[in-house]
């Protein structure tokens, strides 16, 4: 292997960028992405970057708010503050970099991408947080942070309340299988400012129980082990959303719905615990 493009996970998550742009889940530079290297990964992309300078160790949060320990020394790649999705395919080395945090997970140094200046994501800080729940809580298994802008889940977000009982049987009850998908549920995270401490604590503490969280009035952020799951999370919430938005927006009177005992029948037949209080 002779380029940091061609390692598998690079090749991963470059696609997933560019699945999302082709779905209209990023206007702009709306959206980020966040993978966490194993530490096969991390080897092999040190053998590739031997001898290249890293950049200068830099706070994770510009206000020196954050650090994450337990993810001390880990690598992550991730996506450029104010790059766009649709160039990551195209421009790779100039929209993503290769990021190390320090020995107590307060400062990184990028050691490839971003070659043309920048900096990660603007959400780093709160991409961290929540990969350090994660990694805790999934015994390693969660690598994937995927945060998009997918339209009619947002347009839901302005007819259903702000909690994950409400967003849960909204979505669950579009789809048949959009419960096997979320068995857990689906967080709900009120509005609040992209970026700040309080969105990454607020999400950072519903990804102890879920995978995936919808940020109101902004988009949604899913976690998963692998690249076609986080995208897949993204695909059945913004699907869900526009049924139910298309349901909703119909003007026909509602004459159905999946009742308790048809989730309990789904429950049993995909083998799932899906929590009482949300049928
Ligand atoms: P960045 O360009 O800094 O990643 O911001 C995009 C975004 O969607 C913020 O919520
Ligand atoms: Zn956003």
């Amino acid at each position: 292997m002779k380029s940091t493009t061609e390692l598998p996970f690079v090749r991963g998550f470059v696609r997933l960028c560019e699945i999302g742009d082709k779905l209209g889940f990023h206007e702009r530079n709306g959206g980020n992405t966040s993978y966490h290297l194993t530490d096969d990964e991390i080897r092999a992309a040190r053998a590739l970057l031997k001898g290249r300078k890293p950049g200068p160790w830099t706070d994770v949060d510009p206000k020196g708010d954050v650090a994450v320990p337990q993810l001390a020394g880990h690598w992550f790649l991730v996506t450029g503050s104010g790059k766009f999705m649709r160039n990551v395919a195209y421009d790779t080395e100039d929209s993503i970099a290769l990021c190390e945090l320090d020995g107590d997970g307060s400062h990184y140094r990028i050691r490839w991408g971003l070659c043309n200046g920048g900096r990660p994501t603007s959400e780093f800080s709160s991409h961290l947080m929540i990969h350090e729940v994660k990694f805790r809580v999934s015994g390693g298994r969660t690598r994937v942070l995927y945060h998009a802008h997918p339209p009619c889940l947002i347009a839901m977000t302005y007819v259903v309340p702000a909690n994950d009982k409400a967003v849960t049987r909204a979505l669950w009850n579009t789809m048949t299988e959009t419960s096997v998908i979320f068995p857990k549920g689906v967080g709900a995270v009120k509005w609040m400012v992209p970026g700040g401490r309080a969105i990454a604590v607020a999400t950072a503490k519903l990804m102890e129980k879920y995978d995936d969280a919808i940020w109101f009035f902004h988009g949604a952020l899913c976690s998963a082990d692998t690249f076609d799951n986080a995208m897949g999370q993204m695909e059945v919430l913004e699907k869900s959303a526009k049924i139910f938005m298309t349901v909703q927006s119909s003007g026909m009177k509602r004459l159905g719905a999946i009742v308790p005992a048809g989730y309990r029948a789904i429950a049993k037949a995909f083998n799932l615990n899906l929590p009482t209080r949300f049928l």
